[in-house]
C-alpha cells in the first residue's frame, strides 16, 4: 500500500541515530526532499561529518545536528530545551536510534537503568512526551518507531515481556542477553506504539511502528557485536536489502496521505498494514505466522500489559519531567 499522494508541505523533521545506516539514509532522502532535517546523534564529532556529506548531496541547507543520548534522560531533556529555542516547532519524529550491541554484557544509564530498554523504550518515549506540546501544534504530526521482525518470537505462547529486572544490577534468573532484551524492548516498543496512538488521537498526532525485517548493517555496527553475533549477523547482511530501501519506507509512512487516517498500527517492509496473530491459527496462518511478514504476535495487543508498561515509562521518567 503506497501512497501516491502526500503532504507537500516542507516538514520539521527529527531522526534520532542518525549518523549511521537507516537512520542516515533517511535523513539523505527527506533532505533531498527539501525537508528540515535535525539529526539527533550522540556524537557530534562523528555526525559532523555525515552531515556535511548530507547538504552536499541534497544542496538542503536546512539539515541541522543536535546531540542526543537517547538512553540518558538528562540528554533528552538537554536536547528538548535547546530544540524549543532552536526550531520551535515539529512535525515529524522518528525514533530510529537504538541499542543492539548483541553479546555486550549487562549495562545500565546513568539511571541505573537496563541499557537497552533505557535506550530502545524509555528514551523514545520520554522524548515524544516532551515534544507532544510541538507535535501537536503541527497540522499533520507523526511519531513513527522502528520496530523489529525480532518480536516474532513472541508468537511462542510462553514468552512474556518481563517488566521487573530492568532498574540496577541484572539479578535474571537465566544468563543476561542483550539478544533477549533487544527482542524485548522492540516488542515494549510495539505496545508503547498501540498505546500512545490512543492517548494521543485528540491531539491529532499518529503513531506508527514500522517492522524491519533486515536492512543492510554498516562495518561500525557490526563491530559493535561480540563473537559469534558478527558473525552471523555478518552472513545475513549478505542478503538485507539496502538502508535506502527502509529510509524510503519511512518516508512514505511520514509523508504519504495513506497513512494520514491511520494510526496506532504495525507495518511491515511492503508497506501494508499487519494484523494480530489467531488465538488458535489454522496450518495456512501458522505458515504466515513464521514468515511474520503480515501477521505480529497477538502478545501485542494485551492491553494489560501495554498499561503496566505505560505506568512503567510514566514512573521512571515523571519525577524529572
Ligand atoms: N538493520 C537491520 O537489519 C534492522 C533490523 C530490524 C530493526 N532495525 C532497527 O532499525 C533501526 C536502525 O538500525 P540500523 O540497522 O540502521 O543500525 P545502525 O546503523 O547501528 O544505527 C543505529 C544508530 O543509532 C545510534 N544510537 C545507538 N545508541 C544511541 C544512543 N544512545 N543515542 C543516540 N543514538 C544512538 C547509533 O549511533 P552511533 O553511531 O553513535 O553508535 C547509530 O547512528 C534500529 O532501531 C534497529 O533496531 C534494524
Amino acid at each position: 500500500m503506497v501512497g501516491n499522494t502526500r503532504n507537500m508541505k516542507k516538514r520539521t523533521v527529527i531522526i534520532t541515530g542518525a549518523n549511521s545506516g537507516i537512520g542516515k539514509a533517511a535523513s539523505l532522502k527527506f533532505a533531498m526532499e527539501g525537508h528540515t532535517v535535525i539529526m539527533a546523534c550522540r556524537s557530534l564529532q562523528h555526525g559532523s561529518v555525515i552531515q556535511d556529506g548530507i547538504i552536499a548531496a541534497s544542496n538542503n541547507k536546512n539539515i541541522f545536528l543536535e546531540e542526543l543520548d537517547a538512553s540518558s534522560s538528562a540528554s533528552i531533556r538537554a536536547f528538548c530545551t535547546r530544540y524549543r529555542d532552536r526550531y520551535g516547532k515539529l512535525d515529524i519524529l522518528i525514533h530510529n536510534a537504538a541499542y543492539i550491541d548483541h553479546g555486550s554484557p549487562h549495562r545500565v544509564n546513568d539511571d541505573q537503568i537496563e541499557l537497552t530498554f533505557a535506550t530502545n523504550v524509555l528514551g523514545p518515549y520520554l522524548l515524544t512526551m516532551k515534544l507532544k506540546d510541538l507535535l501537536a501544534g503541527s497540522n499533520d504530526a507523526r511519531v513513527l518507531n522502528a520496530g523489529s521482525n525480532i518480536i516474532k518470537h513472541y508468537f511462542n505462547p510462553k514468552l512474556e515481556l518481563e517488566l521487573d529486572n530492568l532498574i540496577g544490577a541484572y539479578t535474571g534468573d537465566k544468563p543476561f542477553s542483550v539478544y533477549n532484551s533487544y527482542r524485548n524492548s522492540k516488542m515494549a516498543l510495539l505496545m508503547l506504539t498501540f498505546r500512545m496512538a490512543d492517548e494521543f488521537k485528540m491531539d491529532g498526532i499518529r503513531v506508527y511502528n514500522l517492522q524491519i525485517n533486515g536492512a543492510k548493517m554498516s562495518k561500525e555496527t557490526l563491530r559493535k557485536f561480540t563473537l559469534p553475533w558478527w558473525m552471523i549477523a555478518g552472513v545475513q547482511n549478505l542478503f538485507f536489502r539496502p538502508t535506502s530501501f527502509m529510509a524510503d519506507s519511512y518516508y512514505e509512512i511520514c509523508t504519504s496521505a495513506a497513512f494520514s487516517e491511520t494510526s496506532g498500527k504495525l507495518i511491515n517492509h511492503r508497506l501494508e498494514i499487519m494484523v494480530p496473530s489467531k488465538e488458535n491459527p489454522g496450518i495456512a496462518d501458522q505458515v504466515r505466522q513464521l514468515t511474520g511478514a503480515g501477521i505480529y504476535p497477538n502478545y501485542a495487543d494485551r492491553t494489560d500489559m501495554q498499561e503496566k508498561l505505560w505506568v512503567l515509562c510514566r514512573e521512571l521518567t515523571a519525577p524529572k519531567l
